[in-house]
Formats: structure tokens, sequence, C-alpha cells
């Protein structure tokens, strides 16, 4: 009998519109601003566990750069491999979706960005296209509001 911790009857799957109040939960539960998910539905990916949503993650276009957000695991799910193979997927997702250039925001995940290949970056050294984030906009010019954000960077 797998243990409650096993990944094993883990499934990602593409996020539908009724996966919304629970990945904004989610969300919420790990400070992380649980907005404009609907809107950009189409990049998200979910993973359930027992017919419950335990983590969810997705993808931001804007022309050939994506932003990643929202990559947040249950806290019952958490060091068990599950957020590494969100952000490998969200990844693959984002140069399917032609992405050259990745881009996020984090403020306690930093190490584990690191861990993917991302790098500290300033907010003059964006691209312009993903300027248009709703993050980029608030953040940026908000920086008083949200002093501990980090804003990360790899090719795709
Ligand atoms: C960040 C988060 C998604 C990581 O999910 P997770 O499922 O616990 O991470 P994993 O178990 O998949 O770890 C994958 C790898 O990253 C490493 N890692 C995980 N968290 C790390 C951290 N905080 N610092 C450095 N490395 C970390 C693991 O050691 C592992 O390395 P390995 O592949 O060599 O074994 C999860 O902690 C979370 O939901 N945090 C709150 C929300 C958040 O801050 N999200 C990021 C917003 S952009």
């Amino acid at each position: 009998m797998p243990s409650p911790a096993s990944t094993e009857q883990v499934a990602f799957r593409i996020a539908r519109a009724d996966d919304i109040p629970r990945m904004a939960e989610l969300m919420a539960a790990a400070h992380l601003p649980p907005l404009f998910i609907e809107e950009h539905l189409d990049g998200f990916v979910a993973a359930d566990r027992a017919g419950e949503l335990i983590a969810c993650g997705g993808i931001e276009m804007y022309e050939d750069c994506a932003v990643i957000r929202s990559v947040v695991v249950d806290e019952s799910g958490r060091g068990l491999g599950l957020g590494g193979r969100l952000a490998e997927m969200l990844m693959a997702n984002a140069r399917a979706a032609g992405a050259a250039d990745l881009y996020l925001f984090t403020a306690e995940a930093l190490p584990f960005w690191q861990h993917y290949g991302f790098a500290e970056v300033t907010f003059k050294e964006w691209k312009n296209a993903p300027r248009a984030s709703w993050q980029y906009q608030f953040l940026s010019q908000n920086r008083d509001v949200v002093p501990d954000v980090h804003t990360m960077w790899r090719k795709a």
C-alpha cells in the first residue's frame, strides 16, 4: 500500500475552469496572488492525487517570452519532486509555444528556481514584451509594497 506521501498516483494534466477555485486556494495559502487565472487558464497545468488537486502552475506568453507563474505544491506534497516536475513541464510548454526567454517573480523560492537554471535579474533587464504582464506592471511600480520580490530569467 503506498504511503500517503507517495507521488505514484499523482497525475499531471491541463487545468480546467472548474479547477480555478482550488488553484486560487493553493496560491493564497502560499502567499501568491490568486489573480488573472481565468484569463491565462490555457497555460495552467494541475496535478491530482487521489482526486484532489495538490499542485499547479502556469505560463503566460508575451510574444516570444513566457512568464512562469503560480507554481505551488500543497504543503502535504512538498519535497517529493512535484514542484520540479511542474517547473520542467512549464518550461517545456513555454518552449513548445515559441518562448525564447523565460521570466518569473518569486519571494521565497529563489534557490528552487536557481536549481532549474534561473538567475536573478533586475526589472530593467526584462525584454519589452513581458513587461506587459500584470505582475511586472504591478511589481515594478510598487517596489516598496513588495520589497522582497526577486525577478528571475533564463534562456528557454
Ligand atoms: C517551491 C515549491 C513549488 C517546490 O516544490 P517541491 O515539490 O517541494 O519541490 P521538489 O521536491 O520538486 O524539489 C525539486 C528540486 O528542487 C530542490 N528544491 C526544492 N525546494 C527548494 C528550495 N527552497 N531551495 C533550493 N532547492 C529546492 C529540491 O531539493 C529538488 O532537488 P533535486 O531535484 O536535486 O532533488 C514549493 O516549495 C512551494 O509550493 N512553495 C510555495 C510557493 C512558492 O513559493 N512557489 C514559487 C513561486 S514562483
